[in-house]
């Protein structure tokens, strides 16, 4: 594995096994220096994750001692039910945390029975309930969209333009509806972030976070250039094949 300090953030470009355990090595050593109430980890959508789930399950890489006190979430969210295709924490849930058998106090879906806004409120609710207030999780995983999208801040979002200070929100979004997530102040109050992204079909994406002019409103991803101290990027050699 390579690694390089960019002013995104650290880059570790590497075989698809060896991002995969890196990942938990970091949520494990997060975890060993934390002195949060509760220890957050949220965990992103797509098919990178769920790839990285049946890894995990299989592999058994999560260390005991985090599953055994770890509080699980995404870090953002469609407004579908929990037993939909398309729920990110679905997805979790029905790939890692039951076959787990990680506790119900521990998961922590964003609640999809009440509309948008009441949902991202009752979130807020319950993130301030585990650690206190304007804290974020302690890790936070992210994806990379082909459009450049990262969390839930699509091109053009008004969360990139708009920072009231909330640390998690509704947003409407042209072409996707309601979405559920982490903002860019969120993202600046977690511990640590981690970027997972593979293969050639983002290879043009991660050229335009990493080549293109600093204009977050266009390439969403580039926001993490504001936290880029806490934040890791997990890459292919295939994604990372136009920012040599
Ligand atoms: C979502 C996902 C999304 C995802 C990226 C990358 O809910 O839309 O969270 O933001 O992280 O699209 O997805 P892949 O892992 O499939 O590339």
């Amino acid at each position: 594995m390579t690694e390089r300090m960019t002013e995104y953030g650290r880059l570790l470009v590497g075989p698809v096994s060896e991002l995969f355990a890196q990942a938990v090595a970091l949520a494990a050593h997060q975890h060993a220096r934390s002195t949060a109430p509760a220890f957050t980890w949220a965990f992103s959508g797509g098919e990178t994750p769920q790839a990285w789930y049946r890894w995990c399950s299989e592999q058994r890489s999560i260390p005991a001692s985090l599953l055994a006190s770890a509080h699980f979430t995404v870090s953002d969210e469609r407004h579908v039910p929990l037993d939909s295709p398309q729920s990110n924490f679905g997805n979790a849930d029905r790939l890692l945390l039951a076959p787990l058998r990680i506790p119900a106090d521990r998961r922590h879906p964003w609640l999809v029975d009440r509309p948008p806004v009441q949902s991202a409120e009752a979130y807020i609710a319950t993130m301030e309930s585990l650690v206190g207030k304007k804290r974020g999780y302690d890790v936070c995983m992210l994806g990379l969209g082909d459009d450049d999208h990262t969390a839930s801040f699509f091109p053009g979002s008004p969360l990139l333009q708009n920072d009231d200070g909330a640390l998690f929100a509704a947003v409407l979004t042209v072409e996707k509806g309601w979405r559920l997530t982490i903002t860019p102040a969120g993202l600046r109050a977690c511990g640590q972030i981690v970027v997972m992204t593979m293969g050639a079909g983002k290879a043009e994406a991660m050229r335009r976070v990493f080549r293109d002019n600093y204009d977050p409103i266009a390439t969403p991803a580039q926001i993490l250039k504001t936290c880029a101290e806490r934040v890791v990027w997990l890459i292919d050699e295939a994604a990372a094949a136009k920012i040599a």
